[in-house]
């Protein structure tokens, strides 16, 4: 399968640059064609511009739209790689998907409602958090932490095999409990292999 990985993170040396290496190799492993868009490190500017809305509104994509909606269109598959800050996704993906996910592209509304217009074929979020999965559970917090992305996002754009997984309490975990982590994570691209 062509798989993107979209990462957001800024720090190389973080927990996060450590799993976007492993699912690449992964997804490698398994004979996936894979491409990887790191957003800080493309100075991707997240803000959706007044004048990009004018152009969308007449039907016009501007080209910084275009040129990551084909991105989007070369994938079959689809990796979000992103640590939870304030109970969501960072910025600068958040305004990707602001800009990419337009209108007429990623969905549209007809007569017979709701159509999501993504054909990919699976997608998978990879969410670190700082805080402890009993703090999630006990607050019953866990859906706020993915649905946004999974539902809100992916499947209202018409993904139908959207999966994700949640890693706590990424500063308290132990070495081996990164390690196992990252052994996890590196077994992935199988989920990209035909079912
Ligand atoms: C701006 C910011 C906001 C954050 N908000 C949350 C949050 O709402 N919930 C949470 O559990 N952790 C939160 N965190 C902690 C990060 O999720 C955590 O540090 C990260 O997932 C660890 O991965 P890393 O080492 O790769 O950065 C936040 C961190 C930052 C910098």
């Amino acid at each position: 399968m062509r798989v993107l990985i979209v990462y957001a993170h800024p720090n190389k040396n973080s927990f996060n640059h450590a799993i976007l290496e492993k699912m690449q190799q992964g997804l490698q492993a398994e004979g996936h064609e894979v491409q990887v868009k790191d957003l800080y490190a493309e100075n991707f500017d997240p803000v959706l511009r007044a004048s990009d809305l004018e152009s969308l509104q007449l039907g016009n994509i501007p080209e910084n739209i275009a040129k990551e909606q084909a991105s989007l269109c070369w994938a079959e598959g689809l990796v979000f790689i992103y640590p939870l800050w304030w109970f969501g996704r960072p910025a600068i993906l958040k305004g990707w998907f602001d800009k990419v996910l337009t209108n007429g592209f990623a969905f549209k509304f007809g007569e017979e409602g709701l159509t999501g217009l993504l054909k990919h074929r699976r997608a998978l979020a990879l969410i670190t958090a700082g805080g402890t999965e009993d703090f999630f559970k006990k607050n019953k917090a866990e859906p706020l932490v993915y649905r946004p992305m999974t539902d809100g996002t992916l499947s209202f754009c018409g993904i139908e095999d959207v999966n994700h997984r949640i890693y706590y309490d990424i500063g308290g975990m132990s070495d081996r409990g990164r390690q196992d982590v990252l052994e996890e994570v590196a077994t992935m691209g199988k989920d990209f292999n035909e079912k």
